[in-house]
């Protein structure tokens, strides 16, 4: 649902569809109402409230100390802003790694209070049970594979995913089981070009690539960091389509200037 209560218009099923006739899926993560309401009149078809909020919202070095409650304060805001985008909330880490039975409650929170149409989690086979469960409360879950940075403590590095051969063959087997457990979309974080294009070939669901190449069926970035908000973050597969850090620092003096110059407020600025 969305606001006014009126049902969103991208569904899974669009989604499945845009990626029969070859429409690439545009996917952005959003953390609050306001930078929702303006990305909502963009054409952005999913909006990913990540848990990069604990980077991006939060400043911790990792996404593993976000919480539950978090997450769904964050998600309740972009959902009061949003009409048209599908939005898909990220399960923090914690909440469905080991348990399935409280994977699924903790889903199912997750949508109740939120009200957003799907969840995401990260892992193949050592989350199918979790995957099965929520699913099988119709839920609608998004998979994500690759560089899963809620492992980021387990791998050590953010370099780039499966580039040996025993890797990549995991990571397909790993898709194939999420698309038959009933998945509706994979993210593939930071792996090959070619190994993407295989994914997006072999699956029938979208998979959407951040840093995993140009064949894939759709893209994802963080919103912070494609509009240039963010200066310390430049790998190779962010495109800045803003440099807004700059602007902000450039109208933040200026009106640091005017009020200390006693131009700010003027005549026609006060009652
Ligand atoms: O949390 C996030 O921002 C994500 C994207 C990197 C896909 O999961």
């Amino acid at each position: 649902m969305s606001v006014e209560g009126k049902k969103r218009v991208v569904t899974t099923h669009l989604l499945y569809e845009m990626k029969q006739r070859g429409e690439k899926i545009a996917m952005l993560t959003v953390y609050d109402y306001t930078m929702a309401r303006i990305m909502d009149t963009a054409g952005v078809d999913i909006m990913l409230v990540g848990d990069s909020a604990a980077n991006v919202m939060a400043g911790y070095e990792t996404t593993l100390p976000i919480t539950l409650d978090q997450m769904i304060y964050h998600a309740q805001s972009v959902v009061r802003a949003v009409k048209n985008p599908m939005i898909v909330v990220d399960m923090p880490f914690g909440t469905y790694q080991g348990n399935s039975k409280e994977a699924v409650s903790n889903a199912i929170r997750l949508m109740k209070e939120s009200e957003a149409d799907a969840v995401k989690l990260e892992g193949g086979i050592e989350v199918i049970e979790s995957v099965k469960r929520i699913l099988s409360a119709g839920i609608p879950v998004m998979g994500h594979l690759g560089l899963t940075p809620q492992s980021i403590l387990k791998f050590g590095t953010y370099s780039v995913r499966a580039k040996e051969k025993e890797e990549a063959a995991r990571l397909i087997e790993d898709a194939h089981l999420l698309e038959e457990a009933g998945c509706f979309a994979i993210v593939l974080e930071k792996i090959p070009a070619t190994l993407g294009k295989q994914a997006a070939e072999e699956l029938k669901i979208p998979m959407i690539g951040i840093g995993a190449g140009k064949y894939v069926d759709g893209q994802v970035l963080v919103t912070h960091d494609m509009l240039g908000l963010n200066k310390d973050f430049s790998p190779r597969f962010l495109r800045r389509y803003a440099n807004m850090c700059e602007d902000m620092q450039k109208a933040l003096r200026h009106y640091v200037k005017d009020v200390k110059a006693g131009d700010f407020p003027n005549d026609k600025e006060q009652y």
